[in-house]
């Protein structure tokens, strides 16, 4: 990679993003908690989808040891439809790291950042340059179609070697003054001009003069990206067990995806009604109706990073509370207000009309 078509982007790319960058909560205040969050918030999820979460999230939990001491539930409450738990018991775990090991303070220097649960070099590398004005990148998808455009690159994007050095070279171009703003600045122009998906808004870019791409008509080209492997697709049949008002949930294994979150009880495979009965029975679950779903569409899809659900329910108006401890009754009130049902079961929960 060529430094010295690198170092022509600083000057444009800072004017730009300074006459043009969008204005978001976690760019007001740059304390190194509130970057944080955003970063984690805006990992797996768009500007637009994050900014209510994230007002919400620093409202109820405005300080590193407010976040380290909440407990779970409200927690996953607060980021119920964001998705990837894993996020968010990694922040709060984090919290707890820092308080324990940091006197509450984050943590400046990039190593120590780095050694946080739920940090990886991307984020470490944000949360330094836009919190502390350290000269380090934050190399993200966006990041490496900006640049693999810029230089016409045909390294293979999901590499990590090549990402490292992509960051390497990054870090040797940043400026003296206005660190932050060069990591954000490269963020924004991938997210709102060097787009993903259909064509960049070239007529727009400030790097349209210097960008290799461009100048060939390359544009979409770039990035490579090797081919992913076919997501792993999962036939389940999820169980709507109604009691009165109250509706099933238990919680699921401590290991593999979603674990510990609550669930609405779920088998592998596709069952038929014999089955569904039959699984109820060993549960002395006493059926009082099964009840065709009101649209009479029994299947939904929930896709996963790597795995995909084909769902098949079944309402099931039951009539005790049957025999396995594992399962808790909860009515649609305190689904709606107190227990985070990941999107999989709620996308049921809803399709079933109930709410
Ligand atoms: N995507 C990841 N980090 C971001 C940030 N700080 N601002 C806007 N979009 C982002």
């Amino acid at each position: 990679m060529e430094n010295n078509l690198l170092e022509k982007i600083v000057e444009p790319l800072l004017d730009w993003y300074h006459k043009n960058s969008r204005c978001l909560p976690w760019r007001e205040n740059r304390e190194a908690y509130r970057v944080w969050v955003s970063e984690i918030m805006l990992q797996q999820t768009r500007v637009e989808a994050v900014i209510p979460y994230y007002e919400r999230f620093m409202k109820r939990f405005p300080t590193i040891a407010s976040l380290a001491a909440c407990e779970d539930e409200e927690l996953f409450k607060l980021w119920e439809g964001l998705g990837y738990y894993s996020r968010a018991r990694n922040l709060k775990k984090a919290a707890q790291v820092i308080c324990a090991q940091h006197q509450g303070n984050f943590p400046e220097e990039f190593e120590e950042i780095l050694a946080l649960p739920g940090i990886g070099a991307y984020t470490a590398g944000a949360i330094s340059s836009i919190a502390f004005e350290k000269a380090k990148a934050a190399v993200d998808g966006n990041v490496l179609r900006v640049i693999t455009r810029l230089t016409r690159d045909s390294h293979d994007i999901s590499d990590a070697k090549f990402r490292g050095q992509v960051t390497e070279e990054l870090e040797k171009i940043y400026p003296s003054e206005g660190r932050g703003d060069f990591t954000q600045s490269l963020m924004e122009l991938g997210a709102v001009v060097c787009v993903p998906n259909g064509e960049p808004r070239c007529g727009e870019c400030p790097l349209s003069s210097l960008c290799r791409a461009f100048g060939s008509g390359t544009q979409l080209q770039y990035p490579v990206k090797k081919k992913k492997t076919a997501r792993k697709v999962e036939q389940r049949t999820v169980l709507i067990l109604q009691l009165q008002d109250k509706t099933a949930l238990r919680k699921r294994d401590d290991k593999g995806i979603l674990s510990g979150m609550w669930e609405l009880p779920n088998i592998d495979g596709i069952l038929d009604e014999q089955q569904v009965r039959q699984w109820l029975a060993e549960k002395a679950l006493a059926v009082k109706e099964v009840k065709t779903p009101v649209n009479g569409k029994k299947q939904l899809k929930h896709v996963f990073t790597h795995i995909e659900w084909h769902m098949t329910y079944w309402i099931i108006i039951c009539e005790n509370e049957g025999s396995d401890d594992e399962i808790i009754w909860v009515t649609a009130e305190q689904l709606e207000n107190e227990i985070a049902l990941p999107t999989a079961f709620k996308k049921v929960y809803r399709s079933a009309c109930i709410t």
